[in-house]
């Protein structure tokens, strides 16, 4: 065998290999969903669900490695920072301080993530969606946590 050759089966080997290496790719259930307005549910759902709830829409990349290593930590990690899926039982203080940083880095453009609208173009908050984003998240979701609030106190 010549040496290119060599080296090119030696790399097809390793990217073989590299996909037994486990990735963890689960959609665990939905225990609470922040059930946002339909408006504004829409746009979660199209643009932070993948990576902030258990209804994440694997692609098919997600299955190659070491691609998949790469959306694997970001749905993981985009989880524990915040899972709309598992909202439901946040104390009201961290459900409050999550909506402001909803705004926050939707307002700065930080999220969605910028390697994820490579792949997902249509998954950009548009400027006229931000006004709905504005409002829920530092308006009427922070009067239903109030709300919330008050039910559990009996008031
Ligand atoms: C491709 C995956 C991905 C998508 C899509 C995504 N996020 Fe994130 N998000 C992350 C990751 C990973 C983190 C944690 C690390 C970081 O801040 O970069 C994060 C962090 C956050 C945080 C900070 C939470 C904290 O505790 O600091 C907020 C708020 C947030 N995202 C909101 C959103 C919103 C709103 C959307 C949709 C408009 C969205 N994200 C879309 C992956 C994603």
């Amino acid at each position: 065998m010549s040496k290119s050759r060599l080296v090119i089966v030696s790399l097809a080997g390793v990217f073989v290999a590299l996909q037994f290496v486990p990735v963890e790719r689960s959609n665990p259930p939905v225990s609470g969903d922040v059930a946002a307005p339909p408006p504004v549910d829409a746009i979660l759902r199209r643009s932070c669900y993948d990576c902030h709830s258990n209804e994440t829409r694997w692609p098919w990349y997600a299955k190659v490695a070491p691609v998949s290593w790469l959306v694997a930590r970001d749905v993981n990690h985009g989880r524990e920072h915040l899972n709309f899926s598992e909202w439901a039982p946040l104390p009201a203080g961290k459900k409050r301080h999550k909506l402001k940083e909803v705004w926050e880095e939707v307002e700065e453009g930080e999220m969605p993530l910028a390697i994820y609208l490579f792949m997902h173009g249509d998954a950009k908050v548009a400027p006229d969606e931000l006004g709905a984003i504005h409002d829920w998240a530092l308006g009427a979701g922070q009067d239903a946590v109030d709300r919330e609030e008050e039910g559990e106190r009996g008031g």
